[in-house]
């Protein structure tokens, strides 16, 4: 009898389990969530830790004036960034609460008025765009790793290296035989991100578990390295040599700054892009997080982990290396992000064969790492979008982003020296987030209603955040947005605010700038080049820039349009359902 029970028993227990599992295992085929609050944490720094980090950052800051830069891009980052990273994350739980993954329905749920998913079409378009380039840039330290194993920079010059990054882009070096290198990585890097992408959340959060503490390992090596170049570099070849000065530079505060509106432009950009705000990723992320799970401290070590890896290590190793060997002048007048890739192999070469090929393989895996884990963010959203509303499965998601990319990411790698990549990184880069950012800004604190998005940041929250922020959010943080935008739209000539106003008092004009967004858009800069112009080679050039200029503008127009019709299509057959 006895044994009679604990067969029953057992019996039942066997049942019990038989169901969980295949209850849980037909949830885990519908309902895709993150594994832990670890594997969150670190996807979603990896989503914000990226190219921007390490190529972007260090570029504006010293074109910006070094110690000019750091206080408007520390402000911006508090009055901005932090509270837009809550309003993404809180937005998208919300979304995700109502089975939404993606900004355009997210966005339809917060508000009943139809304009709103149509604006929610930019978490999608720009991720889309912006991936196409981005790819490009990450294939090339895939690449470059690669090179730095096999030693093809070692004994090159400072020229040599320089050159080896023209050619690399205008498709003239092979791999073992391959021709057109640059084309080969790119769909090498292109296929890495559909393959992960198709095994879902789990393996963005597999990659952002091995490639987050890799990175920052690599990073701390390589500052070391930064911090210890010193003066010891200086010798007849480099007699100029201080890493010092780069660092003195760098973080030595310059309040006059805080009168310049276009530092202000310059560090609010660069806060957008390295925080990963106004895109769209952000949201879907944190779509799939449980409804009452915390996001106010994860957002914000999320963000604060950015930083880190932004201020601390994205400053320690470009500027004082090169300022090690070339001396501060060199690098404020030569400062770019292909400086990574012109000059930092040849620097390495100065530390001994061994130590040169190492760092080589750190600096570009390290690029890579952080590269891969902003990509595959950027493939969410669209994947996210199809799966909802069209039922694609994972892997036809990943398929369908990895052939769009591809699409829109060939042209960027053929016509690359026309200037065609720029027009993504201006138009979906730059000016969307900040359009974007501004109208969910508003959605969020005006339109759902402050008092209800502060009980969403608020639900679940692990920590207390100040009461301050809800007044930001409201109103400080929507006159910067605001701000950002006219001054991007009339940035005056140079960049040089005050002479602009004094000449609009003096003569009633205002001078705008080629940069502005305004002159953008008419392509003003490139027809009076055209027109000063006398040499026919010249002439031919212009004509190609202005050429593919346009070509650039009209797909990322297709694909803005082809993403609306999607959300209308699917906005229609939720309307026949019902
Ligand atoms: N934040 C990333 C960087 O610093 C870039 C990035 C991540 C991004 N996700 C994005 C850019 C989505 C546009 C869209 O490099």
């Amino acid at each position: 009898m006895d044994q009679l029970k604990v067969t029953v028993r057992t019996g039942n227990y066997l049942a019990v389990t038989f169901i969980t599992f295949i209850v849980s295992s037909v949830m885990n085929l519908t309902k895709e969530a993150w594994g832990s609050r670890l594997g969150l944490i670190l996807a979603m720094a990896g989503n914000s830790v990226g190219l921007g980090n390490f190529l972007r950052f260090p570029v504006q800051a010293i074109n910006n004036g070094g110690g000019t830069f750091i206080i408007p891009y520390l402000v911006c980052f508090l009055l901005m960034g932090i509270p837009l990273l809550w309003i993404e994350w809180s937005m998208g739980r919300f979304g995700g609460r109502h089975g939404h993954h993606s900004t355009p329905f997210i966005l339809n749920s917060m508000s009943p008025r139809p304009l709103w998913k149509y604006i929610g079409v930019f978490g999608i378009f720009t991720n889309i765009a912006v991936a196409a380039y981005y790819c490009y840039i990450e294939s090339w330290t895939l690449s470059y790793a690669l090179h730095s194993i096999k030693g093809t920079f070692s004994s090159l010059s400072q020229s040599s290296v320089a050159a080896y990054f023209d050619s690399y882009t205008n498709l003239s070096t092979s791999f073992f035989g391959i021709p057109s290198e640059a084309v080969f990585f790119f769909i090498v890097c292109v296929g890495i991100n559909t393959y992960i992408l198709s095994k879902g959340l789990a393996g963005i959060e597999k990659v952002a578990k091995i490639g987050m503490p890799l990175l920052v390992i690599f990073g701390v090596f390589l500052a070391y390295k930064g911090l210890t170049v010193g003066t010891s570099a200086v010798s007849e070849q480099f007699p100029l040599a201080s890493a010092w000065d780069g660092l003195n530079y760098l973080w030595t505060p310059q309040y006059d700054s805080l009168l310049r509106p276009g530092i202000w432009l310059a560090a609010a950009g660069q806060i957008f892009f390295t925080l990963s705000v106004g895109m769209g990723t952000i949201h879907c992320y944190a779509a799939y997080i449980d409804s009452k799970d915390d996001i106010a401290l994860n957002a914000s070590t999320a963000g604060f982990t950015n930083e880190f890896v932004e201020i601390v290590l994205g400053s320690l190793i470009v500027i004082p290396i090169a300022a090690g060997y070339f001396g501060i002048d060199w690098i404020k007048e030569n400062m770019s992000f292909g400086m990574a890739f012109q000059t930092m192999p040849f620097l390495f070469n100065q530390w001994g064969e061994i130590l040169a090929s190492l760092a080589g393989v750190l600096w570009f895996g390290l690029l890579f790492f952080a590269g891969i884990t902003s990509s595959l963010a950027m493939g969410t959203p669209w994947m996210g979008f199809m799966s909802d509303e069209f039922g694609w499965n994972k892997i036809k998601g990943a398929i369908s982003f990895g052939a769009l990319v591809l699409a829109l990411g060939l042209p960027c790698v053929l016509f690359y020296k026309y200037g065609y990549f720029e027009q993504y990184d201006y138009w979906a880069g730059t000016v969307s987030l900040v359009i974007f950012a501004l109208a969910e800004t508003i959605l969020f604190a005006w339109i759902f209603g402050l008092d209800k998005g502060w009980r969403e940041i608020t639900t679940g929250a692990d920590i207390k955040i100040p009461v301050i922020f809800k007044y930001i959010i409201k109103y400080v943080t929507p006159i910067l947005l605001i701000g950002v935008f006219i001054g991007a739209l009339i940035t005056p000539v140079k960049n040089n605010w005050i002479d602009a106003f004094k000449s609009l008092s003096n003569d009633g004009i205002w001078p705008l700038d080629g940069q502005s967004l305004l002159l953008q858009i008419s392509n003003t800069e490139m027809y009076t080049a055209l027109h000063n112009a006398v040499d026919p080679l010249v002439i031919e050039s212009i004509r190609n820039e202005i050429f593919y200029t346009n070509i650039a503008r009209l797909v990322l127009l297709i694909l803005f349009v082809g993403i609306t019709t999607l959300v209308y299509i699917a906005h229609k057959r939720r309307t026949q359902e019902k």
